[in-house]
């Protein structure tokens, strides 16, 4: 049964914060299922990278989604690449309603300027991001709704999505 707000898409293109605006409006908890990777883990992101290679993540990743996605209701913020595994994407969509966060990417290069724990950003950041867009191209086309997080603040995004949810 659906009863989950899910945030997916791109990285920078605000799922956090608008995740905490959405849960203050909602009344909802929420969880970010990156946090939650490195508070169950002891390890930063980058660390798991570093040890374990994308694919030893994207397995811890796999078994966080579904345990988020067995607790009460609340709002949940997926890290990007969410959606790269199939499993992920029909749990999701059995157990919530997904949004989409959109950016251009632009965007997203100024919003994720020096950040230091995102381990596939690496080299040209305004390549690797175009890269990572196209690679994913049709991969959040699933979700519910989609919403255009471009020049827009956390706050203005999470009350077009209340209203949606409503
Ligand atoms: C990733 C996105 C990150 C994080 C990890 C991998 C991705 O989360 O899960 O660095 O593959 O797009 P954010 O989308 O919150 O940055």
């Amino acid at each position: 049964m659906k009863q989950h707000l899910i945030l997916i898409g791109m990285m920078g293109t605000g799922k956090t914060s608008v995740g905490r605006a959405l849960s203050e409006r909602l009344g909802l908890p929420m969880t970010d299922t990156d946090r939650m990777i490195e508070q169950t883990t002891g390890q930063t992101i980058t660390q798991l990278f570093k040890e374990q290679g994308e694919q030893g993540f994207r397995d811890i990743e796999t078994q966080v989604l579904s345990q988020v996605l067995a607790e009460a209701p609340r709002v949940i913020a997926t890290g990007g690449g969410i959606v790269l595994r199939d499993e992920n994407v029909e749990r999701m969509k059995q157990r919530g309603w997904v949004v989409c966060l959109q950016a251009s990417a632009e965007e997203i290069c100024q919003r994720l300027a020096g950040d230091t724990n995102r381990p596939l950003l690496h080299g040209d950041l305004k390549q690797r991001v175009r890269q990572l867009m196209q690679e994913r191209a049709g991969k959040y086309d699933f979700a519910d709704w989609k919403v255009e997080t471009t020049g827009r603040t956390a706050s203005e995004v999470a009350e077009e999505i209340e209203q949606w949810w409503r």
